[in-house]
């Protein structure tokens, strides 16, 4: 038994690459109908990369009342097209691929999961936590910005839609958004959730004087 109606995190398995795919072909549309061009290229390499990633345990979900609700990639891999030796690639954790499903926009998700992002990179001794956003997408850039990202610098890549620079301390947590809790906390909060309602159906029925 687990607690649905929480926030749950865990790692992705190669099922999940399928409800991933379904989070970002409703993402891209979303994007379409705001009259942004971001992921709106090709996407036929998308589904190779996540099934890669899942492979090597790079890949986390959120799931809520059963459904996968978000998504995130977490790795040290600082990718050479946009960072460069002399940015001290290893101190930092690197985020990619971060999408949260239309249902649960305006909940302060993805803040939670970048707040979680965060305590994994200070866990493993890294300073900072980083990511590639789409170079044009300024709402996006304003996004990060408020999360208390600082913009490193803009250099669009040819070929690559990507390429506006962002870092943020590790120590950073913002505490927007629900609690994100592992597979292993859910369950004890059902069990413990049960316990209680066992205990007040045994309480007897107050009897009218
Ligand atoms: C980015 C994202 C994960 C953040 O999730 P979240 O913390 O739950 O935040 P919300 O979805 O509520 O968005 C917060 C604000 O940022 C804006 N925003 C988020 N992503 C945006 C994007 N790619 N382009 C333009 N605006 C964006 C939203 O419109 C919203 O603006 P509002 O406050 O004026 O309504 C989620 O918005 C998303 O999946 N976006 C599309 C995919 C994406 O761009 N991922 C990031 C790749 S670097």
């Amino acid at each position: 038994m687990i607690d649905n109606a929480a926030y749950v995190i865990r790692q992705a398995r190669p099922r999940d690459a399928q409800p991933i795919m379904e989070l970002f072909a409703e993402a891209t549309r979303w994007l379409a109908g705001k009259g942004l061009d971001q992921w709106q290229g090709p996407t036929d390499r998308r589904g190779t990369l996540i099934r890669r990633d899942i492979g090597v345990r790079a890949v986390w979900v959120v799931t809520h009342l059963g459904r996968v609700v978000a998504t995130i990639t977490v790795d040290d891999l600082a990718d050479d097209d946009f960072w460069r030796r002399t940015d001290r690639v290893r101190s930092a954790l690197y985020v990619h691929r971060m999408v949260v499903a239309r249902s649960e926009a305006g909940i302060g998700l993805g803040a939670a999961l970048l707040d979680w992002a965060a305590e994994r990179a200070r866990r493993k001794g890294r300073a900072r936590l980083r990511l590639d956003a789409w170079a044009t997408n300024d709402a996006l850039h304003q996004y990060y910005k408020n999360l208390e990202f600082e913009m490193l610098r803009n250099t669009p890549v040819p070929g690559r839609g990507s390429g506006a620079l962002f870092e943020r301390s590790a120590s950073v947590r913002l505490g927007i958004g629900p609690p994100l809790v592992s597979p292993a906390a859910a369950r004890a909060a059902a069990a413990a959730d049960s316990v209680a309602r066992h205990d007040v159906e045994r309480i007897p029925p107050l009897v009218p004087s």
